[in-house]
């Protein structure tokens, strides 16, 4: 998988047993078909991630949560959901600090450090979104932005690192940065960790941010791109298939 294009879905806060069922049925034989060259997986609603995991056992589809709390021991903290209890209903890995989670939870850096950890502890790798908003582009201040986000990293001691790049001003607008921003990008992202964590880190940046069938070819080409994190189009099975097919 270190070596595979990965193609990880977020269907954010969507679905319903129903829909979740016909688009599993329709996407599990074209991932087990890609299965030797792409690592695909979903990051569902946790209240639909045991039904998932349970259809997707005994294929290739990995199956992932949102996110995680902040705390690690079960406890007093309603409505939580932590790290071993994603592991327990199986989650492979868990989407952390998705810029939608700091803009609507404020998540702060402290937050985002302890479920890195607690995520890291329990054996569910984390993907750690990164991405700069469109006011801190148009201000030129990406790569720092960035470089702070990733910044966590080197409190963990991590040997395997799975980063998203998501910029914010292209989440769910149709707009995707020039082959060369995403490249530049990538490419910074890819010194960070190696700095942060070592040059023997295996890596994988995945990029994010309208994604869809047609230009995710173009995208998955671009060096240092690993992958894709995919929100709407995941939500379509042709689409999500046609992203898939462009990963090989
Ligand atoms: O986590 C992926 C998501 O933020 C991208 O959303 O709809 O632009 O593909 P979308």
């Amino acid at each position: 998988m270190w070596q595979q294009k990965w193609v990880i879905g977020n269907w954010k806060m969507n679905g319903s047993n129903a829909t979740n069922r016909l688009l599993l049925q329709a996407l599990l034989k074209p991932v087990d078909a890609a299965a030797t060259h792409v690592y695909c997986g979903v990051a569902v609603p946790n209240v639909y991630l045991a039904a998932v995991s349970e259809f997707a056992a005994g294929t290739a589809l990995a199956v992932g949560a949102e996110d995680v709390s902040r705390f690690a021991a079960n406890g007093a903290f309603t409505g939580e959901v932590n790290a071993q209890m994603l592991a327990d209903v199986g989650a492979w890995f868990v989407l952390i600090g998705h810029s939608e989670r700091r803009q609507y939870f404020q998540e702060s850096n402290d937050e985002l450090l302890a479920k890195l950890q607690n995520s890291v502890a329990t054996g569910v790798l984390p993907i750690l979104c990164v991405g700069e908003t469109l006011v801190e582009r148009e201000a030129g201040q990406e790569q720092q932005v960035v470089s702070a986000q990733l910044s966590l990293l080197a409190q963990l001691g991590l040997k395997e690192v799975v980063v998203a790049y998501e910029p914010v001003w292209a989440i769910g607008t149709g707009k995707v940065p020039a082959v060369a921003q995403i490249k530049a990008m990538h490419k910074l992202i890819y010194q960070q960790i190696l700095s942060l964590c070592g040059e023997d880190v295996k890596i994988r940046v995945l990029y994010g941010g309208s994604v869809n069938a047609s230009n995710a070819a173009e995208i998955l080409a671009v060096s240092h791109v690993d992958g894709a994190l995919v929100g709407g189009a995941s939500l379509q099975a042709d689409s999500f298939t046609a992203i898939i097919q462009a990963a090989y």
